[in-house]
């Protein structure tokens, strides 16, 4: 049942301030997260973790990326992120104190459960997964278990399964940075950021009609560049990873600073670059990138917090978030309208929105 929208991807996209909410509900006291979230062995296990090595595919990987940013930057806690594929047929290295994650909406991609098996007599403390389907083979084989509520995901591009993956993970990052390097004051503080990221996504679904504009600029278009800095670039990652899943453009995500070491040679007025920028300790850094991308006349596409400075003019396309978003609610907050551009540019082509060609929702073989 699409409950009235065109495409199961429309209404998971709108879905997303509720499945938000669920995945954070009940899950905090006295404004900090709940250790038990992750289960009954959480308390024992929790306090030896000194390092996290996150393992995932596709889109969960990229929700993978950010968790860097939330236990490195946040608690002083070292994480390495790797794709599953690749994790499982290296040798990895695990020094002692180091936790397992793989993260996965499905639970069953073949690659990610390869890894969780090889993981689980590999040295690790414990085995953790944040999953979105309860009876799932990664759920039942996981020492700690952190699980999403987005409820069904039915369109093949992932949407409220990431969003609340990185909810989960803020929430993880907590709980593994107490042990750690974060003080409970900051806990609170950023406890009191994620809780407020259902509202700010809600507001956030109202730039819907300006995607639909900046989409018209990409329909007929062959290529686009995805550009962020630091937590904002698997952002951008996944804004990419969306426009060539359901509109078939090649799309390419850079961190902005290696725009000069070799994507610039592509930057032309048929190559829209579009820009993900928060107001945080990177963005003068980012907008003189964005003036590079200028001088070879790229059309860029914006996204900024209101406080940045950044406005539309000639070549640039700039839309406004609804508010300052701070760091740990950035990456959550800006996917969004990145999927409705995805999306937009899709309809736009008239390809098969929740079905794109040569792709399974769930990847059972390797
Ligand atoms: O179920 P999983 O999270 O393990 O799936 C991983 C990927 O196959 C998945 O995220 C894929 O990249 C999506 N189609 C992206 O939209």
């Amino acid at each position: 049942d699409k409950g009235g929208y065109r495409h199961y991807m429309l209404k998971e996209i709108f879905e997303q301030p509720k499945a938000l909410g669920d995945t954070l509900s009940e899950r905090f006291a006295h404004g900090r997260p709940l250790e038990a979230v992750l289960g009954p062995d959480a308390a024992e296990l929790l306090p030896q973790v000194r390092g996290v090595h996150i393992v995932a595919c596709g889109t969960s990987y990229h929700a993978g990326l950010v968790a860097r940013y939330y236990l490195e930057q946040g608690g002083g806690v070292p994480c390495t992120v790797e794709v599953a594929s690749e994790y499982r047929y290296r040798d990895p290295v695990v020094p002692p104190g180091t936790l397992f994650l793989a993260i996965s909406q499905s639970g069953e991609t073949a690659d990610t459960l390869a890894a969780l098996r090889f993981a689980r007599g590999s040295g690790y403390v414990a085995t953790a997964a944040i999953c979105n389907v309860p009876e799932s083979s990664l759920v039942r084989e996981s020492d700690l278990v952190l699980m999403t509520r987005a409820g069904p995901e039915i369109g093949v591009a992932s949407t409220k399964a990431f969003t609340t993956q990185l909810a989960a993970l803020g929430l993880f990052g907590m709980l593994v940075a107490r042990h750690n390097r974060l003080d409970a004051r900051m806990e609170k503080l950023y406890a009191r950021q994620l809780l407020h990221v259902p509202a700010q996504v809600e507001k956030t679904l109202q730039l819907e009609s300006a995607m639909i504009k900046w989409a018209e600029w990409f329909a007929d278009k062959h290529h686009a560049l995805f550009l962020g800095r630091g937590p904002s670039f698997p952002v951008a990652l996944e804004g990419a990873l969306k426009l060539k899943e359901i509109s078939y453009i090649h799309a390419e995500a850079y961190p902005a600073g290696e725009l000069k070491h070799g994507p610039l040679a592509l930057v032309d007025a048929d190559m829209p670059v579009v820009a993900v920028a928060p107001n945080n300790r990177l963005i003068e850094k980012l907008k003189s990138n964005l003036q590079e991308v200028r001088a070879r006349g790229g059309q860029l596409f914006v996204l900024a917090d209101p406080d940045t400075g950044i406005r539309s003019e000639p070549g640039i396309e700039v839309v406004t978030m609804p508010e300052h978003i701070e760091a740990l609610q950035a990456p959550l907050v800006y996917t969004v309208p990145l999927q409705l551009l995805a999306y937009h540019v899709a309809v736009a082509r008239g390809t098969d929105v929740d079905q794109p060609r040569n792709l399974a929702k769930s990847v059972t073989v390797e």
